[in-house]
């Protein structure tokens, strides 16, 4: 496995494996890897001839410069889980060598990014769709692989690769979860044992919500006990819960007629966790 610290490593690395017309996937991170992470590494590489990764703590999708700090960090483990699923190059740039130091370009999907968590998170998206656009120039890869956990993520980049002709195939990977229901995420190992205790009550929402569904309820009404049964926990502090039309974000409200989307955000001091379910009706 090659690791590339700069752009120009990572090209020619890319160039000997992309030889013969080799499909590359690509799946871009944070690191400090975990199973959801490693079920979309394993996606990759059950689809693709070559599978190339990217540790980038991007800093212009952190609103708050505590939490960029904060962020967990393990390089040398996370390597060696990379390694150990075959995969062949994983980029690893330092901030200065990823972003240069009077960049001007940003890339933004207008509305979407600026709704739902990117209300609550002013910025993010933008700097998520910049990193992901200069990845995807960086890699040119055959199909990039991204979780459903960040659901309007998804959204965001592919409606950045539609809009901006991006020769890309994005491809979407269920939520993995622990086995009491917590969204497997990086954040986890900075809550506290009583919040880590309380979290799954999210999960537990969700699947409630599943259940109301199906017996007929409005969208209104769905929010509102969604967010009295995530309250029950002292320690949850909810932030949003949303739901909206599961394909184009749309709010809606009245009776549940079509696929929805819930998109929960709860902070458990200081973590904030998001979490997601869509229902087919
Ligand atoms: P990060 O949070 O490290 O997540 C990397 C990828 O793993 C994302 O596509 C995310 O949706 C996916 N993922 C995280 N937890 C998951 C889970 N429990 N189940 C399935 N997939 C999961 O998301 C980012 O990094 C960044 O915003 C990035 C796209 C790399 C741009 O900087």
């Amino acid at each position: 496995m090659q690791i590339c610290e700069t752009k120009s490593e990572l090209r020619s690395a890319l160039q000997k494996l992309r030889k013969d017309g080799k499909s590359v996937g690509l799946v871009p991170t944070m690191g400090y890897l975990h199973e959801g992470h490693m079920t979309l590494v394993r996606r990759a590489v059950a689809e693709n001839d070559v599978v190339a990764a990217s540790i980038f703590v991007n800093p212009t999708q952190f609103g708050n410069p505590e939490d960029l700090e904060k962020y967990p960090r393990d390089m040398e483990r996370d390597l060696n889980l990379l390694r150990a699923e075959g995969v062949s190059v994983v980029f690893t740039p330092v901030p200065s060598e990823m972003y240069h130091a009077n960049a001007q370009t940003i890339v933004e999907t207008k509305d979407l990014a600026n709704t739902l968590m990117g209300e609550l998170r002013p910025g993010h998206f933008r700097g998520v769709a910049t990193v992901v656009t200069k990845l995807f120039n960086l890699f040119q890869p055959t199909r990039a692989y991204f979780g459903e956990k960040d659901y309007q993520q998804l959204l965001v980049i592919k409606t950045m690769v539609r809009d901006l002709d991006i020769p890309v195939d994005v491809c979407g990977v269920p939520t993995v979860r622990e086995t009491d229901g917590l969204a497997m995420s990086s954040r986890n190992v900075r809550l506290s044992d009583a919040a880590r205790k309380a979290a799954p009550i999210i999960a537990q929402s969700l699947d409630h919500a599943d259940t109301l569904v199906a017996s007929g309820i409005t969208v209104a009404s769905l929010r509102q006990k969604i967010w009295d049964h995530i309250a029950t926990e002292t320690l949850a502090n909810v932030q949003s819960i949303d739901i909206q039309d599961a394909y184009t974000l749309a709010p809606l409200d009245g009776k549940i007629k079509s696929d929805i989307v819930i998109l929960v955000a709860v902070e458990f001091d200081p973590v904030l966790l998001i979490d997601q379910r869509v229902i087919s009706v």
